[in-house]
């Protein structure tokens, strides 16, 4: 048997297909959403608008944006048998696994019919499916998801933190929320591409994407980045400790990237965010220790931070409890699957790559008595 060449590991570098929705990592660092930079959208648009531009292709005019925003503010109730289903899980489960289940459930009780509604649907369902489990499984309150928030930002923090929230921390949240929506083909929007290729339906493929983002190589990165960040209270302590963690080989979550290999570009955007949210908190110290490792990861590794390293500060700023940190990224990311699913079924093919054997040769078969 001839040995096959050594595989590319992780497909790193392999073009799995044709996508009109993002760029990103070009000159090792550049991200763009159908063609516009993901400077300018963070800087000049609300994340309905980008959303909108992620499924339709183009920016939505002042009519179209304003129909939208009303349609899924009337999207954002919870299902009664939703309700139940939540009430279920314990207030110790991870919440992802709420994102995961209450997406299942839904795609159960009202089952796709038409994907741009799906799309909508779940847009405005997942900040309520969040809150309520939260706000029920830490209260025992069963809240109204209806609320009468202009934005999903603010629905979020709202429902989140049930407190009305202040500007400044719903233009931060909508700034990440633009950050986070879209990223080519990474390991969750691909999982929700595969998916779809089947002819699966559009909640199928969402579940499975959100069980992909879950692990901490990739969203659940902000959540451990956060945890790290925590463990410091002075930046001499978090010098010492990254220099420990480095000396046992481990890795550090919210720093590296597989596309980009000059920086990050989602990255300086949030910091600005998080230094911002943290002047006068109690926990203002916490940017200077993130601050710290950042220049500590570059001196040692030359390792740049991600989006999800000081997205963890901004959203600790913001009063989000470190759990949901990667379910906002479910908020977010819908938009970039949403848009992924109605692609790939628009021009489908089954997606069934092949493997390298690297197994037994063929041999005669062994009965169960002269094993
Ligand atoms: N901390 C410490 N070392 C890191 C590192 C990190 N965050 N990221 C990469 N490295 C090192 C690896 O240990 C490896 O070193 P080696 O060659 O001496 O073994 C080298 O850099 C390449 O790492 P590798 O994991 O093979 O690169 P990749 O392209 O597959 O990695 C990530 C991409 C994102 C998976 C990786 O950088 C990582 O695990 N980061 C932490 C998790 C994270 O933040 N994920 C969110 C991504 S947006």
């Amino acid at each position: 048997m001839t040995t096959p060449p050594p595989p590319t590991q992780g497909l790193r570098g392999i073009s799995a297909g044709r996508t009109a929705i993002c760029t990103c990592g070009h000159e090792g660092k550049g991200l763009d959403y159908r063609g516009y930079s993901i400077e300018d959208l963070a800087a000049h648009t609300s994340f309905e608008e980008t959303a909108w531009l992620l499924l339709h292709g183009e920016l939505p005019n002042a009519n179209e944006l304003a129909e939208f925003k009303t349609r899924l503010r009337g999207l954002r109730g919870v299902p009664a048998a939703v309700c139940t289903a939540l009430e279920q899980i314990p207030a110790d489960a991870h919440p992802m696994d709420v994102m995961r289940t209450a997406c299942s459930v839904l795609g159960a009780v009202e089952p796709e019919t038409e994907e741009m509604h799906s799309a909508e649907r779940l847009l405005a369902f997942f900040p309520s499916a969040l809150g309520y489990w939260y706000r029920y499984a830490n209260d025992g309150k069963r809240i109204d998801t209806n609320t009468e928030d202009d934005s999903i930002a603010a629905q979020a923090l709202r429902l989140i933190t049930g407190e009305a929230p202040i500007d400044e921390a719903v233009k931060s949240m909508n700034i990440s929320l633009v950050l986070y929506a879209e990223h080519e083909f990474n390991a969750s929007t691909f999982t929700a591409r595969v998916v779809a290729a089947t002819l699966s339906d559009f909640y199928s493929a969402v579940t499975s994407a959100i069980g992909a983002l879950r692990g901490p190589l990739h969203g659940g990165a902000n959540e451990y980045a956060m945890h790290l960040i925590e463990r410091y209270s002075l930046p001499a302590d978090a010098e010492k400790g990254i220099e420990e963690l480095l000396a046992r080989k481990e890795k550090i979550m919210g720093f590296g990237h597989a596309v980009y290999s000059v920086c990050d570009p989602r990255s300086d955007i949030i910091k600005a965010e998080a230094l911002k949210l943290s002047v006068g908190h109690a926990d203002e110290y916490l940017f200077s220790v993130s601050e710290t490792i950042e220049k500590k990861m570059w001196d040692e590794k030359k390792l740049f931070p991600n989006l999800d390293f000081y997205s963890a500060s901004s959203y600790h700023f913001m009063g989000i409890p470190t759990p949901l940190f990667t379910p906002l990224f479910v908020v977010s990311r819908l938009s970039g699957w949403a848009a992924h699913i109605i692609e790939q079924r628009a021009d489908n093919r089954l997606i069934r790559p092949t493997a390298d054997y690297i197994g037994p040769a063929s041999r005669p078969f062994v009965a169960m008595d002269a094993r």
